[in-house]
């Protein structure tokens, strides 16, 4: 069948300005790290691209690496959009990024001017698009000079391979001087990618600032801990989760008691609140309006439904948000 997009999607979702640029981004975004690659399954992932879109989500969020294997991602994206989207590229905000290991040799890691412009000459062939909307850099090169890494952002921008730029974990200080190499280049960076989420709190230690000094967005990466922040590890390690897949980045050692106890606690919050743990998480990350959008992963699309009744509750009272700091003190 082929596909058409519901008409009232719209008004389904919010969408968020990313920090001082033109860009507004729905407030969940949709990621294709896990799921989406040749060990899926086609129909599967094409349903959770569809809903997402039925739903509002504009932004899908890939990588040169994301797989398994390594591209396959963009590549199964790719047809999909040769398929389903086509008629919608300009309703689509299509991230892609490079910074982690990709090829052989000196030029297929980290933040070199070749390996910046090479990767993404490749990602764009695996998804037979002219451009993307957002290309990253993944991760800070400790020895590369992040005027080269910039100048490689700024050069993408202007050769039209990009529209935007944005960085994607680095810490405040690195992020701060990359900005402003951008800026004087005349390519400001929109956005930021860093992991963040009720377990993971680093960014609110001047990261946040940073950013909102900067008028940079940000789009929390990883938003539900990998599946942890849901009520999906509260019985054990189901066989089909992440933390159980030989391909999962969640390793079944990351599944602790103590965690177990905390995702317990939380879950109770999230019940009172009459919210499913996955909703709690992720509206408490977007109580923040420095939070441009929360870029959440899907292993089906019964999950994906589940997170976007989020934005049904977003609001949290002082009792609430204290009794959550307790649990995870
Ligand atoms: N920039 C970076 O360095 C970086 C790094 C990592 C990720 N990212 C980006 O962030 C995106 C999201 O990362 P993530 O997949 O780790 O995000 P996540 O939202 O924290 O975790 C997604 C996983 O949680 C489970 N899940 C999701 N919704 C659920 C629900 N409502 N109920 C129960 N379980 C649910 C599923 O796990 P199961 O598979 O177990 O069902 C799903 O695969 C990635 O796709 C990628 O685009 C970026």
């Amino acid at each position: 069948m082929p596909y058409t997009a519901q008409s009232d999607r719209y008004k389904k979702m919010e969408y968020r300005r990313c920090g001082n640029s033109g860009l507004q981004l729905p407030v969940l975004s949709l990621g294709l790290w896990h799921n989406f690659g040749h060990v899926d399954l086609f129909d599967n992932y094409r349903s959770i691209l569809r809903l997402a879109f039925d739903s509002g989500v504009t932004h899908f969020d890939l990588a040169n690496n994301y797989g398994p294997p390594p591209g396959s991602a963009e590549e199964n994206f790719g047809r999909l959009l040769k398929q389903d989207f086509h008629p919608y590229r300009d309703e689509l905000i299509i991230s892609t990024k490079a910074g982690y290991y990709m090829w052989e040799g000196p030029y297929g890691d980290w933040g070199s001017k070749k390996y910046l412009v090479s990767s993404l000459d490749q990602s764009l062939k695996r998804m037979g698009l002219e451009y993307v909307d957002i290309f990253y850099h993944h991760r800070p090169d400790p020895n590369t000079p992040l005027e080269e890494t910039m100048a490689a952002l700024d050069l993408i921008v202007r050769q039209g391979k990009a529209l935007y730029v944005g960085l994607s974990n680095y810490k405040k200080e690195e992020a701060a001087k990359a900005f402003e190499f951008l800026q004087r280049m005349g390519t400001p960076c929109v956005i930021h990618q860093p992991k963040y989420s009720m377990f993971e709190r680093w960014v609110e230690d001047g990261l946040l600032d940073v950013l909102e000094k900067n008028g940079v967005g940000c789009i929390p990466f990883s938003p539900l801990a990998q599946g942890l922040l849901t009520n999906k590890y509260l019985k054990g390690i189901p066989s089909d989760s992440r933390a159980a897949k030989p391909t999962g980045f969640l390793k079944e050692e990351q599944v602790t008691g103590e965690r177990i106890s905390q995702v317990k606690a939380l879950n109770t919050i999230a019940e009172k609140r009459g919210q499913t743990l996955a909703q709690m998480a992720l509206a408490w990350l977007l109580k923040d309006k420095r939070v441009t959008s929360v870029l959440i992963g899907a292993s089906k699309p019964e999950q994906l439904a589940d997170s976007l009744r989020c934005q049904d509750n977003i609001n949290f009272s002082t009792e609430e948000l204290n009794a959550i700091e307790a649990i995870l003190k």
